[in-house]
């Protein structure tokens, strides 16, 4: 037994998929990675997401008072302040001014939201108003609507009386269905990782991952996406270093990725996002794994804005470029990404200033630019499918392509 092995063993965790199943251009061969069915199974080592050594979630329910409790990623990295969600405005504000974010999170949250607009008013009218409002927050991630159609979709045929309480029940499950998810992602992106390890030609030199953004256990109830499969390498002895893409404007690479992974204990190095192609060029990046916000039927992925260019930098000097993202990611009504995805367009003031603590210690914003500067800031951008080495999901690893893709829509 290697070393990794062992600590998985001490963990009790499963074994994860054999080494390359379904990867590395293989085309996808089913589900045989996990057992399908993922709610409901005993999780062991289910906890990833550590703020001073104490484990949270992003996301948590609090029973008794049927609220949910966030982690206020605004005020992220330098103070960690929880809210307390309670009415679907709370949920909806908090979606849209992204103290809550990442595809997966926003969907749990929303999830909530409807919840607690059902808890004011249960009729039909309600209902779909709450959903509305609720969809409205953020265009791009798709697991916003994934979510409340799931919500809706359970509580629609109930009287009224019982809508809000079901609606509760299903937001659990979604969140920890999530927990379950990412976990898989983890194991299987574990997989790619150490067969890209055992490649190199210093085996026992540290992996190095480029990612972008943000996809950790910030990006999602715990776990996360794009981060899980490093923190399950991490635990197990690999050696890790992770280059973190600062992702202007917002700065979810410098201000969530290097929290997480410095909370975590993963070596890491914050770059501009500019250097990601000189990086990549010198031979110092032996992969790219991002997460992603809406996955077309063919493959193309909405990500971050960014991730495109990495993409390409990743193409040209043969680095294999992964997304990692649960199967609720996918949109199954588009194909063509370029031409269909909405891409969320930004307030302009979030290119033009920057924010951060003054020497005082004090939180600032400050222009960077002269006072009659105009900018655009697209949310997101679009990868497409034939740049993707492969998705890495909760069932497996598949190709980026329609056909391949085909097999996930039942599992
Ligand atoms: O605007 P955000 O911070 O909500 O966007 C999130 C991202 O685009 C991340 O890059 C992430 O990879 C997708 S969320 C799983």
């Amino acid at each position: 037994m290697d070393l990794a092995e062992a600590a998985r063993h001490r963990a009790g965790e499963e074994q994860p998929p054999a080494q390359g199943a379904n990867f590395d251009h293989q085309p996808f061969d089913g589900f045989g990675c996990i057992p399908s069915g993922l709610q409901g199974r005993p999780l062991r080592n289910s906890e990833s997401m550590k703020i001073h050594g104490q484990h949270h979630r992003s996301l948590e329910a609090d029973t008794a008072r049927r609220t949910a409790r966030i982690l206020d990623q605004t005020m992220l990295p330098h103070e960690v302040v929880w809210r307390e969600l309670a009415t679907l405005e709370d949920a909806a504000e908090a979606i849209q001014v992204m103290r809550v974010r990442g595809a997966p999170l926003i969907g749990a949250t929303a999830a909530f939201g409807l919840c607690f607009g059902l808890r004011a008013e249960a009729s039909d009218a309600g209902l779909e108003q709450g959903y509305r409002v609720l969809h409205a927050t953020r265009p791009t991630a798709v697991n916003l609507r994934w979510a409340l159609d799931r919500v809706r979709h359970v509580v629609q045929p109930l009287p009224a009386s019982q809508r809000a309480e079901a609606a509760w029940e299903e937001a659990l499950a979604i969140s920890e269905e999530d927990v379950r998810t990412n976990h898989a992602i983890g194991r299987h992106g574990l997989a790619v990782l150490r067969t890209i390890q055992a490649r190199k030609a210093e085996p026992t030199a540290p992996l190095n991952v480029m990612t972008h953004c943000n996809a950790g256990w910030l990006a999602a109830v715990d776990w996360g996406m794009a981060l899980a499969p490093i923190y399950l390498a991490h635990d197990a002895g690999m050696k890790v270093h992770v280059w973190v893409s600062e992702t202007r404007p917002r700065g979810q690479g410098a201000s969530l990725t290097a929290f997480e992974l410095a909370q975590h204990g993963v070596p890491h190095t914050l770059i501009v996002d500019n250097n990601a192609g000189h990086l990549i060029q010198r031979g110092l990046v032996d992969l790219v794994i991002t997460g992603a916000d809406r996955v077309t039927a063919q493959g193309d992925v909405a990500n971050k804005i960014g991730t495109y260019l990495k993409a390409l930098a990743a193409r040209a000097h043969q680095v294999p470029f992964y997304v990692a993202m649960p199967v609720s990611t996918l949109d199954w009504t588009l194909t063509d990404g370029i031409r269909d995805i909405p891409i969320e367009q930004r307030s302009a003031r979030e290119v033009t200033h920057v924010v951060g603590l003054n020497a005082k210690g004090q939180r600032e914003e400050v222009l960077i630019t002269p006072t009659s500067t105009s900018a655009r800031n697209d949310g997101f951008d679009v990868t497409p499918a034939a740049l993707i080495t492969g998705l890495i999901t909760e069932h497996g690893v598949c190709d980026a392509n329609a056909q391949a893709l085909a097999k996930l829509k039942n599992a």
